[in-house]
This record gives structure tokens, C-alpha cells and sequence, in this order.
């Protein structure tokens, strides 16, 4: 049977997640944005509830959450703000490949201080470079074995919490020629020397997060520190982007639901001609519409959460999810603006700061036409089409279907005869 509903423990989490949002991100959005500081405070109360870190395991004394539970937390803080949320989730994107990739003695090395120390610890995700972002197979930052040791080589760039991280999460290339076959994983510690941090000094929105460029010159390494096997440092960050690109969809679906309700908010008290304007069709039909975005959207990243709790793979349904969920965001936040006219435009509301925010999240952790890409390959691999004497047989995704042209004489579809004989 198909139960939508989560259960007791996840309501838990997301009731946590929620009135955490509430409490503590909504009312000080603003103040936060404009801060143009790191919000430490704020991030040691979500580590102390338990909100960081989602996928430490219990065994390394973390959360040891599920991706459902990490895109109910997402959900949550997204709709309190999107830069806020990226701040704490991106701890997630930057030990997801440790976690893919850690053996039992690195995981108690590295990734158990982040659930047992008694303040907030980051990490940040490395892959990015000026000529690496959407071709992210094209890293040139070299590491180069010598010794007992590893030298890291290069520049990275867009890195969120690469100002305050402690350990630094770096695809690197032992070989660029290779291409994605040369790439490999490695943890820095930050406080080595070599290590150059500048910071993006202004964006559009989401300014309550903060991305970093790095720079490594012969930063020294222990061989322990490389994760998982050389060659496989690619594959270890799409199966990473794979799961994390689900906690963004769960962030836009945060926006987009916030998006409805703000609108809603004031489509029920502005008053207009006499009458709420929530009583006019062409606002309540645009609030429908944006509920329905997120509805869909919610539902298409829960399942593509759901997938990677099953141990299947989800490249295709976390790319949909993710597109579909932010340029619901993205949608949702303009018709938000649009139904609430120049409050909504103006800073005293917090529905222009949402739409920034909204903006960012069809652009990281892969474009969303990157998104588009990946699900089209994928659909296109799923799909063959076999030729017999009789028809077609058509599979998708495993599974036989029935020939859509057949059953007919020879090898020509009736309705391609037919279109041809009407020339
Ligand atoms: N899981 C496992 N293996 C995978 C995989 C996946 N999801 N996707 C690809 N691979 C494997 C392929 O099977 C192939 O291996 P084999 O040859 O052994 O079969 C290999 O990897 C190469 O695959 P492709 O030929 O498909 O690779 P490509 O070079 O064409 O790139 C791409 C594909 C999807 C465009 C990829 O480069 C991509 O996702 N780009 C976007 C990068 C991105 O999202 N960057 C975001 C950075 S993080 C950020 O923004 C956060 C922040 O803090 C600001």
C-alpha cells in the first residue's frame, strides 16, 4: 500500500525543524541578510537540536538521519531562508562524499568530532574552479603523492563555508589529462599552510551564506586523507550531488510553500474594490497554482529522498526533483510578489528577499539545466526500442511495453503511411 504520510519519528523532525525555523530564522531573516556576518549563534542552536550533520551515523554519535529526514529539516529551514538554510545544509553536500567513501578508522578520525564536539564544526565542499562548474569533470587541482604524503595544487572557487570550515572536502585530479578518470577525493584540514582564503564579497541573495575561493600551494597532506580510491574521485561526487540535489529540491519546496502562504496572508487582508482581494479568481487561481507547485514538488523530492533510503539509485528523479522544486521557488516567489504589488517589492516584506533567495537554487549544486540534462540522458539510456519482423518492442526502464504502432503488416506504422500518402 502507498502511505504518504511520514511517520511519528519524522513528524518529529519536522516539527523540530519547524518551529525551530520559526522561532529563531523567520523573525531574524532579515536581520541576518543584513548582518553580513556568520550567524554562529544561530548554528549552535540547530546543532544542539540536532538539526546539523544529518547523516552521521548514530555509531559516530551523530543524528544518523535518513534523506527523508534530511529534506523535512531542508524544508523547514528553507522556509525560513534560503541563505540560512544553505549555510547549515551545506555541511551535508560537503560530508556526504566522506561518508560514501570513509573507512571505520576515518570515520572516527575525521567525521566523529562533528557530531561530539560541543560546538558547531563545518566542512566545505571543494569541486568547483573558474574553468570547472558545470564541466565538473574539467578540475585541475592537482595532488601529487610524495612520500607518505599528499601535496595539493590549485584553486578552488564558489565554496560555501570555505571561510570558517575546518576541513576543506577537494576533488582533485592526480592527472588532468585523464579527465573525470584522473579525479580523486581528498580532506584538508584548513589550517595548514599553503591554504589562501578569499571571500565572494557580495551576491544577489542568500547573503546570510557565504562561499570562499581557495587557494592550495603545496598544502602537505597525510595519506589518510584520501578518501576512497584515486580515479573514482567523479563518481564519488555525483553519487554526493545525487542525494544532496534532493536537500535543495527540499529547500525550494521550503520557499515555495512559504511563497503561498505569505500571499495568502495577504490576499485575505488586503481589501480592494471593497472586497479581499483573495476574493478575486485571478489572485485565488495563482494561489492554487503555486500550491500545486509545491505540493508536486514536495512530493517529487520526498521520493526521490525515499530512493536513496532503499539503497536505489535516484540520478534521474533527484535532478527532476530539484529543477522542478526551485523553479517552483522561483515561481512561486514572483507570483508571491506579484499578488502582494509594492509591499511586495518593498524591503519592510519579506517576499523580495525570498525571490532572491529563490534565484540562487536553480543555480547550485548543478544548473538547473545541468538538471535537465541529466534527467534527459537518463531517459533517453532508460528507453530502447527493438525492431522485430512484427513491430517494435519498447522498453522502459526494464519494463516491456506495448508497441505503440502495432500490430500492423510489414515494417511501416500505419499512421506514418498515412501521413505520407496525404503529401
Ligand atoms: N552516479 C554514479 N556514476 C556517475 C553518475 C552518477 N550520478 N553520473 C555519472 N557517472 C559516471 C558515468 O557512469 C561515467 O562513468 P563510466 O565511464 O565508468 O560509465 C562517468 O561518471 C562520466 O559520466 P558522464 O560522461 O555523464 O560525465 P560528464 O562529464 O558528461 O558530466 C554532468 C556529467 C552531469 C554534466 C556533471 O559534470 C555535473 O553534474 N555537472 C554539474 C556539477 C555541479 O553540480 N556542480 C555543483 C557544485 S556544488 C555547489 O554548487 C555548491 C556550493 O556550495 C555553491
Amino acid at each position: 500500500m502507498v502511505d504518504f504520510a511520514l511517520s511519528k519519528q519524522e513528524q518529529k523532525i519536522f516539527d523540530t525543524a519547524m518551529e525551530f525555523s520559526k522561532k529563531y530564522i523567520v523573525p531574524y531573516a532579515r536581520e541576518l541578510e543584513e548582518a553580513d556576518e556568520f550567524p554562529w549563534k544561530l548554528a549552535q542552536l540547530a546543532f544542539d537540536a540536532g538539526l546539523m550533520n544529518s547523516h552521521v551515523p548514530t555509531k559516530y554519535s551523530g543524528p544518523g538521519h535518513s534523506m527523508v529526514d534530511e529534506t523535512l529539516i531542508g524544508e523547514a529551514f528553507g522556509y525560513g531562508d534560503g541563505g540560512v538554510a544553505t549555510t547549515f545544509m551545506a555541511n551535508n553536500l560537503a560530508l556526504t562524499p566522506l561518508l560514501i567513501t570513509a573507512t571505520p578508522e576515518q570515520m572516527e578520525k575525521y567525521i566523529k568530532p562533528f557530531a561530539t564536539g560541543k560546538e558547531p564544526q563545518f566542512a566545505a565542499f571543494c569541486l568547483t574552479e573558474r574553468e570547472a562548474g558545470s564541466d565538473a569533470a574539467a578540475v585541475k587541482t592537482l595532488a601529487t603523492k610524495d612520500g607518505d604524503e599528499w601535496v595539493i595544487n590549485g584553486r578552488k572557487c564558489f565554496s560555501t563555508n570555505g571561510h570558517i570550515a575546518k576541513f576543506l572536502t577537494v576533488f582533485t585530479t592526480v592527472d588532468p589529462t585523464k579527465g573525470y578518470k584522473g579525479m580523486a577525493l581528498h580532506l584538508v584540514d584548513k589550517e595548514l599552510p599553503g591554504i589562501e582564503v578569499t571571500m565572494l564579497e557580495d551576491k544577489l541573495g542568500q547573503r546570510a551564506s557565504f562561499q570562499a575561493e581557495i587557494e592550495f600551494k603545496d598544502v602537505r597532506i597525510p595519506d589518510d586523507c584520501l578518501f576512497g580510491e584515486v580515479g573514482k574521485g567523479f563518481k564519488y561526487a555525483m553519487q554526493t550531488l545525487d542525494r544532496t540535489r534532493a536537500g535543495i529540491a527540499a529547500l525550494g519546496v521550503g520557499i515555495a510553500q512559504r511563497a503561498v502562504h505569505e500571499a495568502a496572508i495577504f490576499a485575505n487582508h488586503r481589501r480592494q474594490f471593497g472586497k479581499p482581494i483573495g476574493a478575486y479568481q485571478g489572485i485565488s487561481f495563482m494561489l492554487a497554482d503555486m500550491e500545486s507547485r509545491a505540493m508536486h514538488a514536495r512530493w517529487a523530492t520526498r521520493y526521490s529522498a525515499w530512493l536513496v533510503d532503499q539503497g536505489q539509485r535516484n540520478t534521474k528523479e533527484s535532478s527532476c526533483a530539484k529543477f522542478f522544486a526551485t523553479d517552483a521557488a522561483m515561481q512561486n516567489t514572483l507570483d508571491c510578489i506579484q499578488i502582494m504589488g509594492g509591499y511586495g517589492y518593498a524591503k519592510e516584506y519579506p517576499a523580495e528577499q525570498m525571490m532572491r533567495g529563490a534565484k540562487l537554487t536553480q543555480i547550485y549544486e548543478g544548473t538547473n539545466q545541468i538538471q535537465r540534462l541529466v534527467a534527459g540522458q537518463a531517459i533517453l539510456k532508460e528507453t530502447q526500442v527493438t525492431e522485430l519482423d512484427t513491430g517494435f518492442r519498447l522498453s522502459y526502464s526494464g519494463k516491456d511495453y506495448p508497441d505503440p504502432w502495432g500490430p500492423r503488416e510489414g515494417k511501416v506504422p500505419d499512421f506514418w503511411s498515412k501521413s505520407k500518402s496525404k503529401k
